[in-house]
């Protein structure tokens, strides 16, 4: 997948698949998928360091992750996050965000929200850089974000929805991430747009979807929302799987001669 596949998968009408990868291992396995791209999410502060929310996702934190994704999947397209306010402060700060992620080895960058962010979407666009846009419920704002999700079918917040997709394109991203967004206007959004959105919680009608790769494979015992379908039972073949190995530990059945020197 390159750049200009977005738009391609879209005017094809073929589904972009996007997956979240934070670390070398399973970049190495998912490098060997179909997947078209990897995104190394905030949502890592929450997945592998535990947190609560993605604010204390880092520029370091992200940009370490990056690089360990890229060692693991060096072929796929890798886009990473802009943490918290990292893109809030000045147009030099956010790109020396930009800078340490790109370098670490992402190819794009991904940002929450829109107001604000306009003149320096343009500018990173104008200076070389594939920007991807995210609207809807954005994690970053979580504090915000219950007014989000109780209006979220609000005439208003929908109109505004719409409105915000098409800044994004005029500014010049090539995608934008609809998060927990009413399925019949993720859909009028994404007819209305020459780029493509990618959902989560958007419903079918839209010209992508992403999920958090540990959400898919069933690692997370603690998140079952609406949108989410667990397509293996992770958490259950690890915690079997780590079983199996103490009882045979205990039972003296590994290690067996084949597993000895
Ligand atoms: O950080 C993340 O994982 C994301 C996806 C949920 C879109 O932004």
């Amino acid at each position: 997948m390159k750049l200009r596949d977005f738009i391609a998968k879209k005017q094809a009408k073929q589904k972009i698949t996007v997956v979240t990868c934070y670390d070398f291992c399973f970049a190495q396995m998912i490098a060997t998928t179909n997947v078209d791209c990897l995104l190394v999410g905030d949502s890592v502060a929450m997945v592998l360091h535990g947190h609560q929310t993605t604010i204390p996702a880092n520029v370091e934190l992200m940009a370490l992750h990056t690089q360990a994704v890229k060692k693991g999947a060096p072929n796929k397209f890798i886009i990473s996050d802009m943490p918290f306010l990292s893109y809030r402060k000045s147009i030099k700060e956010a790109l020396d965000t930009v800078e340490k992620l790109m370098q670490a080895g992402a190819q794009a960058v991904k940002l929450e929200g829109v107001t604000g962010n306009e003149a320096l979407i343009k500018h990173m666009v104008h200076s070389g850089i594939p920007v991807m846009g995210h609207i809807g419920f954005t994690p970053q704002s979580i504090h915000q974000m219950d007014l989000y999700m109780a209006k979220k079918n609000d005439k208003k917040i929908t109109q505004q929805l719409y409105e915000q997709a098409h800044v994004l394109e005029q500014c010049g991203c090539f995608a934008i991430v609809l998060e927990c967004v009413d399925k019949h206007i993720a859909a009028k959004i994404s007819n209305s747009l020459t780029i493509p959105t990618i959902g989560i919680g958007a419903g079918p009608n839209v010209d992508g979807q992403v999920l958090v790769l540990h959400d898919l494979l069933g690692f997370n015992q603690q998140f079952k929302p609406k949108f989410l379908k667990e397509f293996l039972n992770g958490a259950e073949l690890v915690t079997q799987a780590v079983d199996t190995y103490v009882d045979e530990v205990q039972k003296g059945v590994f290690p067996s001669e084949k597993h000895s020197y």
